[in-house]
This record gives structure tokens, C-alpha cells and sequence, in this order.
């Protein structure tokens, strides 16, 4: 049966999951039996389609990355133009919604009115916004089961490295004291520069360039972006109801090519540490830069990479590194969830 999407928002990570469906659509339906068409695109600046038979991908793509709008995708019987996000979502054939739109970092909005009005028009919704899992976990998670529907958001943290399906799925029936990573990649590359020489201003100028830093890099530095993934850690992996207000939070702007060279001096190295641990019932978080031991794994991961460490009852601490951004990690981190949802697994 094909899965029907229609995508709110048409930008990096929105164009990477098209991108993966024009390039691997026949390999997905041939190996996995999954075969997805977009039925829909709504985006705030390029416009917006709706078929309900499907739209051209590779059309999609061209028009897109040639004008930078949808407007030049040809006319076609059935063809809808202009419809907004709600409406998308609301009168839509889809499927599911994969929510990829620009979002309020501090209030989540518009992503979490768009996954309410999914859920209860009975779509599914795969996103990799970090906004309605960090502030909405318990609300819309309810509302998704309460209508019968998936919500998959694999890349929120961590982007297609497998952060939060490896520890439920392969990681279940241990009990998970303590998780503990690198989910910040500007912060990272930052202190991999500093540690090499570099000053601080001139080390994040680079991580904006490369495209690594939030739109504003406050987010990244001041460890709020870490922060609102160790909030979906702990929501999700342990089960506890944790909001940003609970997690105390430092971030890495205040450190020195001083506290550097003194960390090298004692055989450690500066990280950004998130961590959520359980004591008892009780589980507290934390962001904060840490001096961590050469020996950690976590003190050998560099430049853009993440890393997460979970300390298992039975399996012992596994360490998973990976990227934690990019456009076609990203697009893969979505296409992971709905091939999920086609094998009945969220
Ligand atoms: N700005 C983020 C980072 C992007 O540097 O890791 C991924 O959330």
C-alpha cells in the first residue's frame, strides 16, 4: 500500500527526504515493500501543492532548487495550489505529516498546533523539530495513541544516528541508570578549534559557515539546543516527565584558551556534557562543560560529531557516535521513522 505524505515545510531537511525518495524510491519498494509518494507540500515562503495522486518528486526538486519556489511546478488536472499548513493537514489525503517547518525554539509553535491538528485528523507525524518533544512530550504523545496514530522524531536527537530507537528497541530489558553525550555539534567543533589553538569568536564564525550553528547560536553555546535534547532523553528513554525548567544548564561561552591549555595540562579535555541519571525514581538532568578524563570515550569524539553513552544494567555502558546534523541525516532520520510506521513498529 503506499504511504501518502505531505510535507509542512520544503526546506534543508524537507528537500533531503525528497532527495532519498527520487534517488532510492524503487531500491525502498523492491528491498523493504515501502513505497511513499508526496501527495502534498505546504511551505510558508515557496508555496504550496497538493495532488491527491501523487506529485513528481524530481519535478518538486528541479522547480525548488531552480527558483527557490514551488510556483513553477506544472498545472495538472486535480492540482490544488495555496493551501496553509492546517488546511494541508486537515484536507489532505497523507497518510502521515512529516513536520519540517521553521519552529520557535522556546515555544515549539507553529510544529505543535501542526501535530495536534495531525493527531486528531487521525495522520501520523514524523518530525525531527526538537520544539513539541521537548515541551509537549506527555500531551502529544497521549493525544497520538488516544487517536490510534505514530509520532516518530528519531531526529531530534542526534539526527539519523540512532539515539533514541537503539535503546528502545535493542537496548530493552535493561534498566538505564544513566545517559550521558555530546549532543551539540557547534559546541564541539568549537572546543576541538579552541583545543588546537584557535580563539572562541573565530572557532564559532567557522561553525556558522560550515552550517553546523542555530540560526541564532545562542541556542548552541549557551547549551539550551543540548538542553532541550536531554529533556526528550529523559521524557523518553526513562520515562520521566522532565521540562526544561528541571535541567540545570551552562554552556560553553565562558570558558578560555586558559581553562584549555589547563585541562590539556591535566591530561583532560572540555566537552558539553548532557546528562540525565536515575536514582531511585528521581531522574535529574544536567548541561554543563565537564573536563573529562583522555580515557572517556566521549573525550575522543571531534569536530562536529555527537556521542552518547548509556550505562545498562546487563549490557554494560555502549557508546553510540554519529552525526548529529546534516540534510541527508536528517532526511534519513525521518525516512527511518516511516519505515518503521509501514513495519507496525511506532
Ligand atoms: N545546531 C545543532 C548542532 C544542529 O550544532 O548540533 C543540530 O541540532
Amino acid at each position: 500500500m503506499t504511504h501518502k505524505l505531505a510535507l509542512i515545510g520544503f526546506g534543508t531537511v524537507g528537500q533531503g527526504l525528497a532527495e532519498i525518495l527520487r534517488d532510492k524510491g524503487a531500491a525502498l519498494r523492491n528491498n523493504l515493500g515501502f513505497d511513499a509518494q508526496i501527495v502534498a507540500i505546504s511551505d510558508f515562503i515557496k508555496g504550496s501543492l497538493y495532488h491527491p495522486g501523487g506529485l513528481d518528486i524530481a519535478k518538486l526538486l528541479e522547480v525548488v532548487q531552480s527558483t527557490g519556489k514551488l510556483d513553477a511546478y506544472p498545472d495538472s488536472p486535480g492540482l490544488v495550489r495555496g493551501w496553509d499548513s492546517l488546511t494541508t493537514i486537515r484536507q489532505s489525503n497523507a497518510d502521515t505529516v512529516v513536520e519540517v517547518a521553521y519552529t520557535d525554539i522556546n515555544t515549539g509553535q507553529p510544529a505543535i498546533d501542526h501535530c495536534r491538528a495531525a493527531f486528531i485528523s487521525g495522520k501520523n507525524v514524523v518530525m525531527s523539530n526538537k520544539g513539541p518533544v521537548a515541551l509537549a512530550y506527555q500531551e502529544l504523545s497521549a493525544l497520538a495513541k488516544g487517536n490510534n496514530v505514530r509520532w516518530g522524531f528519531e531526529g531530534t536527537v542526534m539526527s539519523g544516528t540512532p539515539a533514541l530507537r537503539m535503546p528502545l528497541v535493542s537496548l530493552a530489558g535493561n534498566d538505564i541508570r544513566e545517559v550521558r553525550g555530546i549532543f551539540n555539534g557547534t559546541t564541539n567543533y568549537i572546543l576541538t578549534k579552541m583545543e588546537e589553538g584557535m580563539s572562541y569568536e573565530a572557532a564559532l564564525k567557522q561553525a556558522q559557515e560550515l552550517g553546523y550553528a542555530e540560526a541564532d547560536p545562542t541556542a548552541d553555546v549557551e547549551g539550551f539546543d543540548a538542553l532541550g535534547k536531554v529533556v526528550i532523553l529523559a521524557n523518553v528513554i526513562m520515562n520521566a516527565p522532565l521540562t526544561k525548567k528541571d535541567v540545570a544548564c551552562q554552556g560553553i561561552s565562558q570558558l578560555t584558551l586558559e581553562d584549555i591549555a589547563r585541562a590539556k595540562a591535566a591530561g583532560k579535555r572540555w566537552k558539553l556534557i548532557a546528562r540525565c541519571s536515575k536514582e531511585g525514581d528521581r531522574v535529574t538532568a544536567s548541561v554543563a562543560p565537564e573536563m573529562v578524563s583522555l580515557s572517556d570515550p566521549l573525550a575522543s569524539i571531534m569536530g562536529a560529531t555527537n556521542a552518547i553513552t548509556y550505562e545498562c544494567d546487563l549490557a554494560g555502558p555502549i557508546t553510540l557516535v554519529g552525526a548529529g546534523a546534516g540534510r541527508v541525516e536528517t532526511g534519513f532520520s525521518i525516512l527511518i521513522d516511516l519505515i518503521n510506521i509501514h513495519r507496525g513498529n511506532i
